[in-house]
């Protein structure tokens, strides 16, 4: 048994302001107590902010499940988030194998990287699309008039579900982010939810193409999958499409607007960019850390973990360890190897990371090829107030000068 006296106790909550305001100074704080400290709060639970003991503990997912599990009167426990989150499901992060295999295989084809290489002209539409709607203006939001359609209108193109409903998605996807508890969100996740069932059982109907029409005729072990599981899985894609790379993309457009230098080696050199874009997601970690339960006892960082311990690991902490990055508090854009851990570590690596990196790439090309001059107006730019879930931003206004549009137009098209 942990003596508790002994136990080095931290006071973080990862959903309070406090956390967002303080941010890479309150993970220094605890790293620099232990690597592996202890939180009382959602009922207690161990913070993870070393890097060797962050990768060494989410590759172990027999020790460290990520399965979230429901009681008879639907109480949620488990999963990736402290507190559990009680709203959805999430498959296959918040499974655990054997079943976590099938679901991740399913899921796997439109993101591999030659499948995302086919997808290029429909990222670029999209990012011209979008640009286009503001060009004119020379005034526009890089969030909400860029980052977010862009994001949302890939994942919706392959899924195959209408493209037309992007807002009613990601509006309250995005909320989802920060803002937990209220009624709205709660009404617009369930209105999501039951949109999707509903599309669910008129495809198996008329099937058309996407990856929503491949899972429905999935089969496991001969049986197709059950509808619940499936709304879970396109679920999943749409939460993991959204706000992370669109996070990613408010960190990078905040640093340029700064650092104007860079503009020009990041639109003619391919491998800059690539390079950059490592930088960008480890300097701001879009997922900032999720939990794990433990299921057995173990040691890490000499602290003893119980069965039934929840952690959270902090991929944000263990990306600016100084035992591993040199300077880790700034953006390197030539840092070189980069061995970040903003995709996660393990099993449950992100499945998007090929199309995430695409997305971002383009998007952020193209703004810089068409909008050089933007300036955000910084008294409007909001980050989200909590960063529990998504270190990203609600708006980010800019001025520019106007442009002209390319004409093209591929979310009318479905
Ligand atoms: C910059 C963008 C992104 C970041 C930083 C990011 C980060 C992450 C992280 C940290 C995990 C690990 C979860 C865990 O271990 O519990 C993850 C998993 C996942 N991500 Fe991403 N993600 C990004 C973009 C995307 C995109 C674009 C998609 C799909 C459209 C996506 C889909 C997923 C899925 C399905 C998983 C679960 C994989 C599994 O459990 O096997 N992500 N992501």
């Amino acid at each position: 048994m942990t003596d508790q006296h002994l136990r080095p106790e931290v006071d973080f909550d990862p959903w309070s302001e406090q956390y967002t305001r303080e941010g890479v100074d309150a993970e220094r704080r605890m790293h620099d107590k232990c690597p592996v400290s202890f939180s009382s709060h959602y009922g207690g639970f161990w913070v993870v902010t070393g890097y060797d003991d962050l990768r060494s503990g989410l590759r172990d997912h027999e020790t460290f499940s990520s399965e979230k599990t429901f009681d008879a009167a639907g109480n949620a426990y488990g999963g990736v988030t402290v507190p559990t989150s009680s709203a959805y499901k999430n498959v296959p992060e918040e499974v655990d194998p054997p079943e976590w295999n099938e679901y991740r295989r399913l899921l796997s084809k439109p993101f591999a990287p030659a499948a995302v290489r086919r997808m290029q002209p429909r990222i670029d539409a999209f990012t011209t699309e979008a640009i286009d709607r503001i060009i004119e203006h020379g005034q526009g939001d890089l969030i909400l008039d860029i980052a977010n359609p862009v994001t949302a209108l890939i994942t919706l193109d392959i899924l195959g579900l209408p493209l037309a409903d992007w807002e009613f998605y990601a509006g309250p996807i995005h909320r989802l982010a920060y803002d937990q508890q209220s009624d709205e969100v709660k009404a617009g996740m369930q209105a999501c939810h039951d949109k999707l069932a509903q599309t669910v059982i008129e495809r198996r109907e008329r099937p058309q193409t996407g990856l929503t029409d491949d899972l429905i005729a999935a089969r496991i072990g001969g049986e197709p999958l059950p509808d619940p599981l499936l709304v879970d899985m396109i679920g999943q894609i749409l939460a993991g499409g959204l706000d992370t790379t669109g996070s990613l993309l408010g960190h990078a457009f905040d640093h340029l607007d700064r650092h104007r230098d860079d503009h020009v080696r990041l639109i003619e050199d391919e491998k800059f960019l690539q390079i950059a874009t490592e930088e960008f997601l480890r300097w701001s970690s879009p997922v900032i850390g999720l939990a794990r339960n433990a299921r057995k006892s173990t040691v890490i960082h000499g602290q003893v973990i119980e069965p039934g311990d929840r952690l959270v690991f902090i991929y944000r902490a263990a990306n600016r360890d100084p035992a591993v990055f040199d300077a880790p508090d700034d953006i390197v854009l030539t840092r070189f190897p980069n061995p970040h851990t903003a995709f996660g570590i393990g099993i449950h690596r992100c499945l998007g990371s090929n199309l995430a990196r695409a997305v971002f790439q383009t998007v952020l090309r193209n703004v810089l090829r068409r909008m050089p001059d933007y300036r955000i107006d910084r008294e409007q730019a909001r980050q989200f107030p909590i960063l529990a879930v998504a270190n990203g931003w609600i708006q980010m206004p800019a001025t520019f000068t106007p442009g002209p549009r390319l004409g093209l137009s591929p979310s009318k098209e479905r």
